[in-house]
């Protein structure tokens, strides 16, 4: 969903860009590029692909000058190409911009600048804004960027620079956006981890607030160009957002880091929440609206489980689709929204609409600081740490165990024990390479669960298909015969999930229905239960109904990944994919 970064400052500029954008990489890798202000000039690097290759183009480039943006870019309009690789110009040379978000009225704007003369090298909605910003250029620089971005509908984070000055000018609204000093300038950046050790502290930009930004100063401006005073909030890394890393790839070792993290989340809310307030606070509350996207979803299909059994119905949605459904709000409801990075364009959306009805809301969240929030009532903190690779592990059994913990809190129901035993007991199981050529060898594969299973299934379907590209997909086992089963042949891998006793003879039922097609097999259960001929039995350590859907998952988080290596793919980067989707 793109990333950008700036900095204005003494110092090698290039090489202080280039690290902040491998860290913002995350956000997008269809391209990258800088504009770096030299002589009164404005100079423009850009390369297709990965960062690396951005960074190799300028390896013998001597590059001088004090004030600089970049962009790593995750394409929406425009392919993956040169011309739509950020940052861009203005027609007079004078502007240069990097984006992230998308302007919903560009279209229109860019016919109107058309209409005037201006020409477009690119298809990007980010070309027409720094047009519009020339267009408004009759008054001060920020003056110009104030007025340019008043026009603009969607969603943006924008900096902005003039060839006249060392200045990088900021607008702001929806996308996330941090300014911190640092001891030699001033850095900006899409994410306050970029500040981690070289900012103790840093400014949000809050929604239509602009801010220009020199080596010395940073000063903030609401849209009527007055002088505000911006929040200000600290820089913390935790101890899990190592980034130097001794596995291949950040997936591994982020599956790696699932034990650490839940010990994490647990002693984070055991020592951070105040649980009669939370008490306080459901008072009253009849029902529950779990909202998220992806992952986030499945996290809240495994949440929603957790609170039906302490009592309290509970429904979930997908943010998307939430968001224009008109549902129904209501004060006797709890809304909880879970993120991993609390940036998500849909999610947020939604939590914005229950707040301007004025209901209740927690998020379930892993970034501090993220936009979300600030938008809900109470924040129930994961901390799983960063999280670098595109496809989400660990964050999502750590928001599993937030919601089982919330839904034990909220009922009163003492949690200590189990979790603890889960901490002390739990490691990552050693992987069995078999499983990988299992995938490899089959024309299509399949993941069947029942019950909560079934969330365990569309998480593992949901990892397998974005890292590996294999066409895969999860059904509940009841629904097989209704359909699906006739996709099933000898080139069939279904790949079986059940830690539920009271259904595993049903269970037992769609596994004889699979072999009967000739479709092959592998269980991944819990149980010591007869299910009669499989190709394979992966045996799992039981957690006993209440851990299964947090423990259940890493075998399946390793099977995609080690398939993804196998094939050749980098698992860590999926194609057409970005971490953070800060867009609708
Ligand atoms: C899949 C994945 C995505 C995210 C989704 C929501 O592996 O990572 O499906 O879960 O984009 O992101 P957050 O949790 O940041 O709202």
């Amino acid at each position: 969903m793109c990333g950008i970064c700036g900095f204005v400052g003494t110092g090698n500029i290039k090489e202080i860009l280039l690290k902040d954008l491998y860290q913002l990489e995350y956000r997008g890798y269809d391209s990258s590029g800088m504009a770096i202000r030299n002589n009164h000039k404005i100079s423009v690097f850009k390369s297709v692909g990965e960062i690396s290759y951005l960074d190799k183009q300028l390896k013998n480039i001597e590059i001088g000058g004090s004030c600089g943006i970049a962009h790593t870019r995750w394409a929406t309009h425009g392919k993956a190409t040169l011309e739509n690789c950020h940052p861009h110009l203005s027609n007079n040379g004078k502007w240069a911009i990097v984006h992230n978000g998308i302007i919903e009225n560009y279209l229109s704007i860019k016919n109107m600048l058309l209409a005037k003369g201006y020409k477009f090298l690119s298809q990007t909605d980010t070309e027409v804004v720094v047009n519009l910003i020339q267009d408004n250029d009759n008054v001060s620089p920020i003056r110009a960027v104030i007025s340019a971005t008043k026009k603009l509908q969607g969603s943006f984070a924008l900096a902005i620079m003039n060839s006249e000055r060392d200045v990088i000018y900021l607008a702001k609204r929806t996308s996330p956006l941090y300014v911190a000093k640092t001891s030699n300038g001033y850095k900006i950046s899409s994410d306050i981890s970029t500040f981690f050790g070289c900012s103790n502290s840093c400014f949000i930009l809050q929604d239509d607030q602009y801010a220009m930004v020199t080596s010395k100063s940073a000063t903030f401006f609401n849209q009527n160009g007055e002088k505000i005073k911006p929040i200000e909030c600290d820089v913390k890394s935790s101890s899990l957002d190592n980034m130097t890393i001794k596995e291949p790839h950040y997936m591994l070792k982020e599956i790696k880091d699932i034990p650490m993290a839940l010990s994490s989340t647990y002693r984070h809310i055991m020592s951070t929440i105040d649980e009669d307030k939370i008490r306080k606070f459901c008072k009253g509350i009849k029902k529950v609206c779990i909202i998220g996207c992806g992952t986030a979803y499945h996290a809240g299909l495994v949440g929603a489980n957790y609170l039906e059994k302490v009592g309290l119905h509970t429904d979930c949605y997908v943010a998307s689709e939430f968001r224009y459904a008109n549902h129904k709000i209501d004060k006797q409801t709890l809304y909880i929204f879970v993120s991993q990075s609390g940036e998500t364009a849909d999610t947020l959306a939604c939590a914005q609409y229950v707040r301007d009805k004025k209901c209740k809301s927690i998020a379930i969240t892993n970034v501090v600081h993220s936009s979300i929030n600030k938008i809900v009532n109470i924040v129930f903190p994961t901390t799983a740490g960063k999280e670098i690779a595109v496809a989400s592990t660990k964050a999502y059994n750590c928001q599993c165990l937030a919601f089982y913990i919330l839904a034990c809190i909220m009922k009163k129901i003492k949690y200590q024990a189990k979790c603890e035993k889960l901490i002390k007991d739990y490691s990552i199981p050693k992987f069995d390479n078999s499983l990988v050529s299992a995938i490899k060898n089959s024309e299509k594969v399949f993941f069947v669960g029942r019950d909560w299973d079934v969330v365990t299934c569309n998480e593992a379907s949901l990892k397998l298909k974005e890292i590996t590209y294999i066409n895969c997909m999860a059904i509940a086992g009841g629904e097989l015969k209704h359909g699906t089963l006739a996709l099933v042949d000898d080139k069939t891998l279904v790949i079986v999930i059940c830690t539920r006793e009271h259904i595993a003879d049903k269970i037992a039922n769609c596994i004889h229905e699979i072999k009967s097609r000739r479709g092959k097999v592998i269980l991944f259960t819990t149980l010591d239960f007869d299910f009669g001929e499989v190709d394979k039995i992966i045996k799992l350590k039981s957690y006993k109904n209440d851990f299964d859907p947090i423990t259940t998952i890493i075998p399946l988080q390793q099977l995609a990944y080690y398939t993804s290596v196998d094939l050749g793919y980098n698992p860590d980067k999926p194609r057409n994919l970005a971490k953070s989707v800060t867009v609708e």
